[in-house]
């Protein structure tokens, strides 16, 4: 990657039109190489328009990620957490997998600018694009197994819509086991999701990789390569999101609840995540892992995190499962 990549998409994250002149002047170089730099962020996903006699511009103005201003958000607790940003990543989830078994600090978060092969639940791809998403994974070293780690992921969809709230995100709601939706007159729409990854012993100590998508502000472009209904932030609320303050925001109440879920397990996150189930009490179909799929009327979680579904056959339990609603005719 050109060293002058990031410094060029800072000038253009304003938004607004820049000449190739006067990058190249500010940087003391030729238009040639700064054209040269300008196809290789597009090659990255980058949507930069090019006008002949304006210059170069982006789609619209974006926050590029920033340590420090990360870190300021977070406050005090930054001290003992791990902050990296990094430009361009394939995945942040893929970097900490291969980093955490070399002894990375606990209570990493590894965020990315652009992502280029971001992963999703169940093999699927995570779509993102600079700026208009925020893309970054947790590391929490637990000393439990990971047997005992059940309704992490729950536990992790409470504290994001609890982040959500603090922006004024008041709509998401979650859908089991944690995808984060938002309802609008055409349904439901994905806000964020969120891939759990863990590594170590079943009983003995363990690290959960916890990495999370959501999206900002999601260009024709991106809704175009996303294969399910999706939704950004600047769709559910009026103000601007500051990303780096956001991301501050999240961490802070990841930390909170990881250390929580720590002691006393998913049980005191219960509640909690039940006042925002998105299909409670509605007709779901779950499809499971052998092809089955199972009908029937949701009925929240138990004190595992695990779904409680009620069925022609009386109440069944589920600890994984893809749920889907249900039209009742
Ligand atoms: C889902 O399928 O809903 C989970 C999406 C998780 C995407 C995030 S983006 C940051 C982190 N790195 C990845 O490769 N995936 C997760």
């Amino acid at each position: 990657m050109n060293k002058l990549l990031f410094p060029i998409l800072s000038i253009l994250s304003d938004g607004k039109f820049h000449s190739g002149e006067a990058i190249a002047k500010n940087f003391n170089v030729s238009r040639v190489l700064i054209w040269q730099v300008i196809a290789e962020a597009q090659k990255l996903g980058v949507e930069i328009f090019s006008v002949r006699g304006k210059g170069y511009s982006l789609s619209h103005s974006i926050q590029l990620l920033d340590e420090v201003k990360i870190k300021q958000s977070i406050g005090e607790m930054a001290s003992w957490l791990n902050i990296k940003v990094f430009d361009v990543v394939d995945s942040t989830n893929n970097f900490l997998m291969q980093e955490a078994p070399k002894a990375y600090p606990h209570a990493s978060c590894v965020a990315a600018n652009i992502q280029t092969s971001g992963k999703g639940r169940r093999g699927r791809q995570w779509q993102s694009s600079l700026g208009e998403n925020l893309t970054f994974s947790f590391l929490w070293r637990f000393t439990k197994g990971a047997a005992a780690l059940s309704g992490l992921s729950l536990a992790v969809g409470v504290s994001l819509i609890r982040s959500l709230k603090k922006i004024n995100v008041n709509q998401a709601l979650l859908k089991w086991p944690n995808d984060i939706l938002v309802k609008d007159d055409k349904g439901y729409k994905k806000l964020a999701g969120i891939l759990i990854e863990l590594q170590g012993d079943m009983d003995g100590q363990s690290a959960a990789i916890i990495g999370i998508g959501i999206n900002l502000k999601l260009s024709k472009n991106q809704l175009a390569k996303i294969d399910q209904p999706a939704i950004g932030i600047n769709q559910c609320i009026d103000n601007e999101v500051d990303s780096n303050e956001f991301l501050g925001i999240i961490i802070k109440d990841l930390t909170e609840v990881l250390a929580k879920f720590e002691s006393n397990s998913f049980e005191p996150f219960k509640d909690e995540w039940q006042s925002y189930d998105a299909f409670q009490d509605q007709s779901i179909s779950i499809s499971l892992g052998d092809g089955g799929i199972i009908s029937g009327k949701e009925h929240g979680v138990n004190d595992m995190g695990a779904l409680e579904v009620i069925t022609e056959d009386g109440i069944k339990t589920f600890s994984s499962g893809e749920v889907s609603m249900r039209k009742v005719e």
